[in-house]
């Protein structure tokens, strides 16, 4: 048997620009202040893989989507055999065809949906405009973006101890053919015209500017922040100044009306201190606390407080919430600990842009 080039050079480092951008996505998955960093690798992930896309159109041998081999006998033959003698493919064999299909699938739905979660959801991206319309089904894109991704990483995995295994029970070039491009066996070696050389640089060089521009560029179309600040003391004097005075400004979207009305009407019993003031101030905040109310609100944090509230409870403050405290867990020690923010209601020490009503998640320090 001799060795034959199967995977270009293109092919190649998309592979491994693959794993990267997944591997980067999968862990800035999990913290909130990750989330734009997390975007920029999914929208990367889009670009690369689009362009994988079309390379299966272009006429190279093992690469394109017409060398897959998508027979079905074949597969149950493939999967039934795995630790016997079975046959070796020069090109994707049908676990690895099958495989890739699906990966593309669940990255084009997870993309999507993504985007659709970070517009609703955060009021961020391009489908921030979503975030005033269809905010109150804000949890269903969360979801699905995360089945979808749930189901892409578990494909990943599987796509993983399959070439794993493979190397271990049969070829030991299986795994060298990532790195190099060779495989043994009966066939012909590819060789790329130029035209198809110019698209792999322009592919894998568009795919890796994508994801330094994302990541460097907070506020390109993609990414960036939607969501309006206030400017309270234009909007409302009284209350900047009157409720600003001995703590910071606290958004009023942050407590539900019942919450504000019962707060107002005891001023001069609010929390152990006298903040009461004369009745037309007090009507007057009180009114505008009331218009912008979390139940006004399109923001996450307010549909989120509502949703988690029992009925009947009301809060008598934003650290009573039991969303607040959820989101919260283990943060007050921190807080505690840390003398430049001394308590956990000086809320702006981690939320920066708190007092203008925004409390996003990529502006969350600490
Ligand atoms: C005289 C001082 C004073 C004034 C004026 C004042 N507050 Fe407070 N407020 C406090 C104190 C003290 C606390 C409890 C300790 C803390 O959380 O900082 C508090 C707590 C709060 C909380 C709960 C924060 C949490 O931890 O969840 C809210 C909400 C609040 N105030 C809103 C207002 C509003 C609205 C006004 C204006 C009508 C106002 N405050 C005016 C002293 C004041
Ligand atoms: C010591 C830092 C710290 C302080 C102080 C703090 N937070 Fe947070 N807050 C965080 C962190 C960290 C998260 C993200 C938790 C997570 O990943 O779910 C968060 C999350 C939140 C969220 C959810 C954000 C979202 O859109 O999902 C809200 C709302 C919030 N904080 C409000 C407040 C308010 C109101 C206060 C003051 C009463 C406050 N926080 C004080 C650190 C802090």
């Amino acid at each position: 048997m001799k060795k034959i080039l199967v995977w270009s050079i293109y092919t190649r480092v998309f592979h491994v620009l693959a794993m990267v951008m997944m591997l980067g996505a999968y862990l800035s998955s999990g913290e909130d202040k990750w989330l734009s960093i997390h975007a920029s690798f999914g929208y990367a992930m889009g670009a690369l893989f689009l362009g994988r896309v079309l390379w299966g159109f272009l006429d190279i041998p093992y690469s394109k989507f017409k060398d897959f081999n998508f027979n079905f006998a074949e597969l149950k033959s493939y999967a039934l055999n795995v630790f016997g003698n079975k046959k070796q493919y020069l090109g994707h064999n049908p676990a690895s065809s099958y495989a890739i299909i699906g990966m593309m699938v669940l990255l084009l739905l997870s993309i999507i949906s993504g985007a659709l979660a970070y517009g609703v959801q955060e009021g961020m991206g391009i489908a921030s405009f979503l975030n005033h319309t269809v905010f109150a089904k804000m949890k269903i894109f969360k979801e699905v973006h995360e089945f979808f991704s749930n189901a892409l990483v578990f494909l990943i995995a599987a796509h993983i101890a399959g070439a794993l295994l493979d190397r271990l029970l049969h070829s030991k070039l299986i795994l060298r053919s990532m790195v190099d491009g060779y495989k043994e066996g009966e066939g012909k070696s590819i060789q790329l015209s130029l035209v198809q050389k110019a698209f792999g640089i322009v592919w894998l060089g568009l795919a890796m500017f994508a994801l330094v521009y994302l990541l460097a560029s907070p506020k390109s179309v993609l990414l960036a922040d939607n969501n309006p600040r206030v400017d309270y003391a234009t909007l409302h004097p009284a209350f900047a100044k009157e409720c600003g005075s001995c703590h910071m400004l606290y958004p009023p979207h942050l407590l539900p009306k019942a919450s504000w009305d019962s707060m107002m009407s005891s001023l001069e019993n609010h929390f152990g201190d006298d903040a009461s003031l004369d009745a037309k101030t007090t009507q007057s905040i009180k009114t505008f606390l009331d218009e912008n109310s979390a139940e006004h609100s399109t923001k996450e944090a307010a549909v989120y407080m509502l949703a988690r509230l029992k009925n009947g409870t009301m809060p008598e403050s934003i650290t009573q919430t039991q969303f607040w405290k959820k989101r919260h867990q283990g943060i007050e020690k921190v807080a505690l600990n840390d003398p430049k923010i001394g308590k956990i209601s000086n809320c702006k020490a981690c939320h920066p842009y708190i007092e203008q009503g925004s409390i996003n998640d990529r502006d969350i320090k600490g």
